[in-house]
């Protein structure tokens, strides 16, 4: 079921995404190399929960029989992991890295969503240009964000550019609604035909989240039941926002 905001939910959306951004820009000063991707897991948790927000992700159950719960706050995948990279003190960031991370916080009963690609020191400018164009899919997609649009029009949008620039999406994993519930209808592929899908109207809150490999946009699952990366080992990046459609253009809630 797609569910439409009331003015009240609205506030409560953008508090819950706030807390998102406000995440981020905790974890932007404070990620180098040298840390352990567990170490960046609890800044965010401690964030978070100063803000009044609980770590939406911890806990998550993705409904498969076999595979556990979801350990952590953050997502962090790194490389050639493309998103679900599980937190640990064995992982450390290396200089050269690029590492997506993917976070939700739930406060007051609302689930705000949003991943971020970190580069960390010096990386090539065709690794850059890969997290600069998975940024841009984003932006590009949400030009179609308004009313009287459909979601495939923003998909259209995201996949044609990110073909445009050489680069590939991924097909299994897709953007969604949100509120009360993290995953909310409707889907929101990264690719897909204008002009079909759900009408967008204002008050949806819709995360979009790009999902880009540098090469062939096979994945493949590891054995945590929860990793995904690239098949082709080449590198993949990760940008999302929530977002609200509104009368005109649509409103970004995660970004401060
Ligand atoms: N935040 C992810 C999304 O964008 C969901 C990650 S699955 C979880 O939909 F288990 F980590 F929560
Ligand atoms: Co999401």
């Amino acid at each position: 079921m797609v569910t439409i905001k009331s003015k009240r939910e609205i506030e409560l959306m953008r508090e819950a995404c706030r807390v998102v951004a406000l995440t981020y820009e905790e974890l932007e000063k404070k990620i180098k190399p040298g840390m352990s991707t567990w170490e960046l897991d609890q800044i965010a948790e401690k964030k978070m929960r100063s803000l009044g927000a609980i770590p939406a992700e911890k806990g998550y159950d993705i409904g498969i029989k076999g595979v556990p719960k979801y350990p952590a706050t953050l997502c962090v995948s790194i490389n050639d992991e493309v998103i679900h990279g599980i937190p640990s003190k064995n992982k450390i960031i290396k200089e050269g890295d690029i590492v997506s991370i993917d976070t939700v916080a739930l406060k007051d009963g609302f689930n705000g969503d949003a991943a971020r690609t970190f580069i960390i020191g010096n990386v090539s400018k065709e690794t850059k240009r890969l997290v600069d164009v998975t940024k841009q899919a984003f932006f590009e997609g949400i030009k179609y964000a308004k009313p009287g649009n459909r979601i495939g029009d923003v998909s259209h949008a995201i996949g044609e550019y990110v073909r445009s620039q050489g680069y590939s999406v991924v097909r299994e994993f897709q953007g969604h609604g949100i509120g009360r519930e993290m995953h909310e209808d409707p889907g929101i592929p990264n690719y897909g035909k204008a002009g079909r899908g759900i009408r967008l109207e204002p008050g949806m809150t819709l995360a979009i989240e790009p999902m880009v490999i540098q090469g062939k946009p096979n994945i493949l699952e590891l054995d945590d039941g929860w990793t995904i990366i690239t098949e082709d080992g080449s590198l993949s990046a990760h940008y999302e926002n929530t977002i609200l459609i509104t009368e005109k253009e649509p409103e970004i809630l995660t970004i401060l």
